[in-house]
């Protein structure tokens, strides 16, 4: 049983990908169609909203969603990080809290902004008593851009318990594979900088670091605090 629910969802995140990879091939094509200047503002808000948020779709499409416990997947693990401070933390630093964990980028227009603001309104929603045991974390899928400073300034923007997390690429790496998250990178003709498709878990790990629950993008606020108020 416990094989099956491991070979399933690294279907479903093998599907995630190869959907990711078509996205990314559609935008190379229609880049090379539109007129330069227009399509750099609509396909920046495209490639960060839609991509992430069908991505989820795909993954959360075979159920419609009773419950958001994957057990027996192995998510999550060891990982050596960068705080917003500086400081080099590791998942013991976490040990003793459950963590609400999200990866994304500080650049992105969209989706990272709206989970890190429903995160926030998830921790107000479940009341002081259970939201003191939530550490709600934003980790970094963009080391390159994304240095301490800049993940500093973006944090504040939300939660005041939000820790943001960045690293080396390497390090930064490391935790994606732990946590099995796509990113990549999306170079567009005519455009600075670059954008990261990537895909729009929100984690819920337990004191002892084991993955209870995964949220897709598309779950509300309301949603993920009822489900944390039965798991807490
Ligand atoms: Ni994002």
């Amino acid at each position: 049983m416990l094989r099956v629910i491991r070979l399933v969802s690294f279907l479903l995140i093998g599907l995630a990908v190869g959907f990711g990879l078509k996205v990314f091939m559609d935008e190379q094509k229609m880049n090379e169609n539109i007129d330069e200047e227009v399509e750099i503002s609509a396909l920046s808000a495209a490639s960060g909203g839609e991509t992430e948020a069908d991505a989820a779709t795909v993954i959360a499409a075979p159920e419609s969603r009773p419950d958001p416990s994957m057990p027996g997947v192995a998510i999550g693990g060891p990982f050596t990080l960068v705080d917003q401070d500086g400081k080099t933390v590791t998942e013991k630093d976490f040990a003793g809290s459950y963590m609400l964990v999200f990866f994304g980028f500080t650049y992105c227009p969209e989706v990272c902004p709206t989970e890190l603001q429903k995160i926030s309104r998830v921790m107000e929603l479940v009341g002081p008593e259970k939201a003191a045991k939530i550490q709600p974390v934003f980790i970094s899928v963009d080391p390159e851009r994304d240095d301490v400073q800049t993940v500093k300034d973006y944090i504040g923007q939300f939660h005041e318990k939000l820790v943001g997390l960045t690293g080396t690429p390497e390090q930064v790496e490391a935790a994606k594979k732990a946590y099995k998250v796509f990113a990549s990178k999306i170079q567009m003709e005519g455009m600075d900088g670059y954008m990261v498709d990537h895909s729009a878990f929100t984690y819920l790990m337990g004191p002892d670091g084991a993955n209870i629950a995964l949220y897709p993008a598309k779950d509300t606020a309301e949603q993920i605090a009822e489900d944390l108020k039965g798991k807490l």
